[in-house]
């Protein structure tokens, strides 16, 4: 039973107080949803782009029922063959799917512990299997024993053995030797299930998707909803602390701009020739107020071509509309005939110091040398 006063939800609960008939969608800005899409990241705006841009086809479209123009892009991606690729919503899915054909009610199943808890959910409560935890020693600063995992799986007959690499919660990673010593050591009739949902974010951890070609056991599950809900043109969500140490400039304009937008980052370009081996310590970020026409992929294409140093932002209408109004910028839409229009915008640029404060407001026209210098006061700790 859930409080009546209850307003954080985790993952598919957050469905029974939004109302799973969805008859009134409106009733999730009145919840939290924790959900297992750790989605306090906005989506990749380069996504939404896509989905919007074709949104009307794809309501009326039936998608490829197999996905195997998806698989076979994810399979040469990872340098595997399509046949050893099975697509899903998300791992959660593949694991509803896979556990029930691969393990029975009463089979032994070994997990490890501590570990991702929607494992043992799945098999002690929706399968009925019997879970057998492989503990992981702190003293050892929870690395797992490949030898001590592999006795463990033989002795108490389990089927299948899953682990999460690098591990949720403890964060570490095994390497490669440890995988094929364990494998090396496993039964030949025991699966293995390796969850790889965090590996983008450790680099030294590899991952064991080569050898789902040679080694029948093993299954290796990927995730695309936490490293890739990460969202400037290049994919990636950026805050001011970002640039710590550099000296951040911020101009606000749109790519289809006549005059002011180029003129400015050309402005900008001439600032950083005269800067030097200093123009490296120096961030210009170009922040659309146009995201209905800039594109994360169009700020991409227009931005580094006057530095490829400088970075374009985008974000969502309302996020733009937020942003421009802490820094008191001005813009608005000006002779939408059908799509075209011009935005009148403040055209001025801000400066922040190397330690992230806001220190100067430069009018549109400064002459590049000026600005140049007073960047270079700014570096020198003036
Ligand atoms: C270790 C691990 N595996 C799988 C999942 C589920 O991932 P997906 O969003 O792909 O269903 C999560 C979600 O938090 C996770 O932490």
């Amino acid at each position: 039973m859930q409080p009546a006063n209850q307003k954080a939800f985790h993952g598919g609960a957050s469905f029974d107080a939004i109302g799973s008939d969805f008859a009134d969608l409106s009733r999730r800005h009145g919840i939290v949803d924790a959900d297992v899409l750790d989605a306090w990241y906005e989506p990749a705006p380069a996504v939404l782009a896509t989905l919007r841009e074709h949104l009307p086809w794809l309501v009326k479209t039936s998608p490829p029922t197999h996905g195997d123009g998806l698989r076979a892009a994810i399979a040469q991606r990872h340098g595997l063959s399509p046949q050893h690729v099975l697509i899903g919503g998300g791992t959660s899915a593949l694991m509803f799917l896979a556990f029930p054909r691969l393990v029975a009610r009463g089979d032994r199943v070994a997990i490890l512990d501590p570990m991702y808890g929607e494992y043992r959910h799945i098999f002690a409560n929706v399968i009925g299997a019997d879970v057998v935890a492989c503990e992981l020693d702190e003293a050892r600063g929870f690395r797992p024993d490949p030898a001590a995992i592999a006795a463990q799986v033989e002795a108490m007959g389990a089927r299948l053995l899953v682990m999460v690499n690098p591990n949720s919660p403890t964060g570490v990673g095994r390497d490669a030797e440890g995988l094929r010593r364990l494998l090396a050591l496993l039964p030949a009739d025991v699966r293995v299930w390796i969850d790889e949902t965090y590996i983008d974010f450790v680099p030294d951890v590899p991952t064991a998707e080569a050898l789902v070609g040679t080694d029948r056991r093993l299954v290796v599950a990927k995730s695309m909803s936490k490293f890739f809900a990460l969202t400037d043109h290049t994919g990636q969500e950026r805050t001011l602390a970002d640039f710590k140490g550099k000296v951040v400039t911020i101009f606000f304009g749109y790519t289809q701009c006549p005059d002011v937008c180029p003129t400015a980052l050309s402005d900008m370009s001439m600032v950083m020739q005269q800067l030097g081996a200093d123009g490296d310590k120096v961030q210009v970020l170009f922040v659309t107020v146009d995201p209905e026409r800039d594109t994360p992929a169009l700020l991409a294409e227009y931005v580094p071509v006057f530095d490829e140093r400088f970075l374009g932002l985008y974000g969502e209408p309302e996020k733009i509309a937020a942003v421009a109004k802490d820094f008191r910028v001005f813009y608005r839409k000006s002779g939408d005939l059908a799509g075209h229009y011009t935005i009148d915008h403040s055209a001025g640029t801000y400066v922040f110091d190397p330690q992230g404060r806001l220190r100067l407001y430069m009018k549109h026209g400064e002459e590049p040398a000026k600005v140049a210098a007073d960047i270079g006061a700014l570096l020198a700790g003036k």
